[in-house]
């Protein structure tokens, strides 16, 4: 079988370093040794977190062209927007009927919701949120997608996935490939400024599409500890330094670890992560702000990927109809 890479990122916010590290650009290598890759923003996942319309917009553009500034090619790949897909809704709610609630209670993103809540443990916590990974699953089935590129906090989903892919083919007929999540090599998570994950709902990105000045700006905000110049730094669980590591050769990382024990001063070792970050992002920024003035680019390519997907979704779930039941009457 073929390999069909996919994977999608949520349109709330703004895209960030995290994102970038995490799913972008693994899977824009792989897609360059793939012609089957399938790149979405998850729209309908991000109205779970976001009520605010005039953001989700924005987001699907940013997301976009975060994307195509970063080097998807649209001519090699299917590049769409989830909500053109409404056949992913229909075979969700399908997938929900045959998924067991336990297996949807165990998920991190809802037990971390329950867990900061007191005495009403579903409190502000909507249905959406709980029966994500199922939304999710659809994403990645109703292709038949055999490697889904992921950060470290999306490999649960994947197991769910696995699960539901497996627990329909059991009950009914072998359509769904059981498909596996691509990690990147170190297999961590992005740091964010606070030192948590870098997320766009924790307020504590690095933005992938910044100009310049805003990069070094939101660098500077890194949380460091208060060791003087001068005094010996330790590389372990520093946000600094982790973060150097996504942008350096192994080479420059010895020499960096070299300066902390030198005892580099925390404003000097953000000057040299900035250049390390800067190098790699100035060509994007510079795509960016070249793709950014043609006002229709990301809708029309949005409509031409969703043209070109559609008949395999329809496909597929057209089989799915066939095989539960809710086809025609024969
Ligand atoms: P966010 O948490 O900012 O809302 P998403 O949930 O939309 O980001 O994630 C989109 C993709 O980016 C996923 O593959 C996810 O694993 C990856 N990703 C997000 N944050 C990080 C991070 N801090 N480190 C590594 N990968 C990340
Ligand atoms: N859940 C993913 C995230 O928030 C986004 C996503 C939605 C996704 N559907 C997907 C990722 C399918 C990979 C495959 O990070």
């Amino acid at each position: 079988m073929k390999k069909r890479i996919l994977t999608g990122i949520t349109t709330t916010g703004t895209p960030h370093i995290g994102n970038y590290l995490g799913a972008i650009k693994p899977s824009l290598n792989l897609a360059t040794e793939n012609p089957e890759s399938f790149f979405f923003l998850a729209d309908y996942h991000a109205l779970i977190k976001n009520k605010d319309s005039q953001n989700i917009k924005e987001s699907v553009k940013n997301v976009a062209l975060a994307w195509l500034s970063s080097g998807l090619d649209t001519d090699r790949s299917y590049f769409y927007r989830q909500s053109d897909i409404k056949e992913v809704t229909e075979l969700s709610w399908i997938l929900s009927t045959i998924t067991a609630k336990g297996l949807m209670n165990r998920a991190h993103a809802y037990k971390a919701a329950t867990a900061e809540n007191k005495s009403d443990e579903d409190k502000g916590i909507n249905m959406g949120l709980f029966s994500y990974p199922i939304l999710m699953a659809t994403d990645i089935l109703i292709f038949n997608s055999t490697h889904v590129p992921v950060g470290a906090d999306q490999l649960q989903h994947l197991e769910m996935t696995r699960d539901i892919a497996q627990r329909f083919n059991h009950l009914y007929k072998s359509i769904f490939n059981i498909p596996e999540a691509i990690i990147q090599e170190d297999g961590k998570v992005v740091p964010g400024l606070d030192g948590k994950k870098m997320s766009k709902s924790y307020n504590n990105i690095i933005p992938l599409l910044s100009d310049e000045k805003t990069l070094k700006k939101s660098i500077a905000k890194i949380v460091t500890n208060s060791l003087e110049p001068g005094q010996p730094k330790d590389t372990d669980n520093c946000t600094v330094f982790n973060l150097f590591s996504h942008f350096a050769s192994n080479e420059e990382q010895e020499e960096f670890k070299a300066a902390y024990k030198e005892g580099i001063s925390w404003g000097d070792a953000k000057n040299k992560l900035f250049e390390a970050v800067n190098s790699e992002l100035s060509p994007i920024r510079e795509r960016f702000n070249e793709l950014s003035k043609d006002n229709n680019l990301v809708n029309d390519l949005l409509d031409a990927g969703a043209k070109k997907v559609k008949p395999l979704a329809q496909d597929m779930l057209g089989e799915v109809r066939e095989l539960v039941g809710i086809s025609k009457i024969g």
